[in-house]
């Protein structure tokens, strides 16, 4: 499998096409220093076979932040020399920094623009990133990764809103200008050391910029010698939900949710974008590797995307188009999973060992969004109550088993079906896959959950259904599967 292969980033390889895209974890307190709880999140990482683990936002400037990493003085490298040493120690994955340089925002809703900013402090931020990126070099990282997407500084230079009137802004060239003079400073003062860059494929905004402008970006960048081009979309400032009392989260607003695509976007949601900008680099002659995320969640969807031969049971045919016939139909080189390996940072691990049927699946249900965006702890939904780590796979497994009792039953109304299921009777069950059939076709997860109860709202009439619910322990190792309910929906009125 193409998923499975090792692929060159600039003066390194990685072991294999899995990344961790960057993730805030909230873990760190104000002060910005790697501590235990860090380091814990990203062994699991590593541990669990990514063969790209690019670790969280990380601030290049004094500024307040919250709880977020940061790399903006000497006094952080040990942090996260200790980082970078878990890492390596626990798994082969190439560990890189995400940099971020952010404007002020305020509580009343104000926020600070690429606009009200003189040339003499833009013309700072060369040298401040490239002061991060010696200080991840020292620290033993394998690389940095510039963050020019979302909502923050250098997506902004390069935003279709940026509306400077100078040499900063309005045409491309302009709007490229600072990136490019940061992509060039760091790389001047690193050396061989590899620079990988993010930015937007898709603004998602009125008046942002898309796949074109993108396009340019990434042939600029490849120039510059980026090592790899990792695409986002959205998440951006302009059209966030002001809330009352609280500063402006850029991915509360349609942007936002093109950015971490929840569970009502299709597969794969923003993989076309991507394809459209790697097609373009290519046609220009450039080889840099280019990572694609958004709701790219499986095994088969990743090889997919990777342009590999997809297993007839892929389901994203609709996002990721037809199958692919050879390597240039691939959409990228390298399959960012973010909440996906949130929910099990042991899935490359387990699908290179061919467990996949113990994968805990991410169900897109966008809890972790919702703390980062209140600056708790980013945990995942699907693990066990109270965790604030992905719990380690077990040795030994004894699936979640019930009873002789019907543990499956159906409330069916107008348009819906409920379902309630009681706990297994051996061994704890972490959480459970709902699995429907629709008219005697094959059965499909259509939900994790960890309580004892789903409402099926996607159920038109006159279908005939059949529910089974499976448990999962807290390794993901799939038990007994419980009864089959068939259900037949009621005619409703139009
Ligand atoms: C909790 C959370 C924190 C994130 N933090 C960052 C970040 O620090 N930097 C970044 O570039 N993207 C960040 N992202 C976006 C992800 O890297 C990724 O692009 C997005 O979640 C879509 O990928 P997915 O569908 O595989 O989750 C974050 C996403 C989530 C859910």
């Amino acid at each position: 499998m193409v998923l499975f292969e090792p692929l060159q980033l600039g003066s390194i390889q990685i072991p294999n096409r899995f990344a961790v895209p960057a993730m805030v974890t909230r873990l760190s307190g104000d002060d910005g220093f790697v501590n235990d709880g860090i380091i814990e999140r990203y062994r699991r990482f590593a541990e669990g076979g990514a063969g790209l683990i690019v670790v969280e936002a990380s601030s290049i400037h004094g500024g307040k932040s919250g709880p977020l990493l940061k790399i903006s003085d000497d006094e952080f490298i040990p942090g996260m020399a200790a980082l970078a040493d878990a890492c390596h120690t626990a798994g082969e994955g190439k560990v890189f920094l995400q940099i971020i340089h952010f404007l002020k925002v305020a509580r009343s809703g104000w926020r600070q623009k690429v606009s009200d900013l003189s040339v003499e402090e833009l013309e700072l931020l060369p040298d401040l990133f490239a002061d991060a990126a010696v200080r991840a070099m020292e620290a033993g990282l394998d690389g940095v990764e510039l963050h020019m997407a979302h909502a923050y500084t250098l997506s902004s230079m390069l935003s279709r809103m940026n509306r400077r009137r100078d040499h900063y802004g309005r045409t491309i060239e302009n709007r490229l200008r600072l990136p490019s003079m940061v992509m060039q400073r760091v790389k001047d003062r690193v050396g061989d050391f590899p620079v990988g860059v993010r930015f937007l494929a898709d603004e998602s905004i009125r008046r942002g910029y898309s796949a074109d402008d993108a396009s340019l970006f990434a042939i600029r960048f490849a120039e510059l010698g980026a090592a790899y081009i990792s695409l986002s979309v959205g998440g951006k400032f302009e059209d966030a939900v002001q809330r009352e009392g609280q500063p402006l989260y850029p991915y509360t607003g349609y942007s936002g949710d093109r950015c971490m695509p929840g569970d009502s976007y299709p597969d794969a949601a923003n993989i076309w974008l991507v394809k459209i900008i790697r097609d373009g680099l290519r046609a220009a002659g450039h080889t840099t590797p280019v990572l694609g995320a958004g709701k790219i969640g499986t095994v088969e969807l990743a090889e997919k995307v990777l342009g590999g031969a997809a297993p007839a049971e892929s389901t994203a045919e609709s996002a990721a188009g037809p199958a692919p016939a050879g390597p240039d139909s691939a959409s990228c080189d390298i399959v960012g999973m973010a909440r996906g390996l949130l929910a099990d940072p042991y899935l490359p691990r387990k699908a290179m060992n061919g467990h996949r049927d113990e994968v805990v699946q991410c169900i897109y249900c966008n809890v972790c969004k919702s703390l980062d965006e209140s600056f708790k702890t980013v945990v995942c939904y699907l693990w066990p109550k109270g965790a604030i780590q992905a719990p380690r796979p077990q040795e030994t497994r004894a699936g979640p088993a019930w009873g002789d009792e019907q543990e499956l039953v159906t409330k069916v109304g107008p348009g819906e079906v409920r379902l309630r299921w009681s706990k297994p009777e051996h061994g704890e069950a972490s959480g459970y896959d709902v699995l429907r059939s629709v008219d005697g076709g094959d059965y499909a997860v259509i939900t994790s959950c960890t309580r004892t109860r789903h409402l099926d709202d996607m159920a038109l009439r006159n279908q005939s259904l059949r529910y089974r619910v499976v448990p999962y322990d807290r390794s993901g190792f799939r038990g007994q599967s419980s009864n089959v309910v068939e259900v037949e929906l009621d005619e409703v009125a139009l």
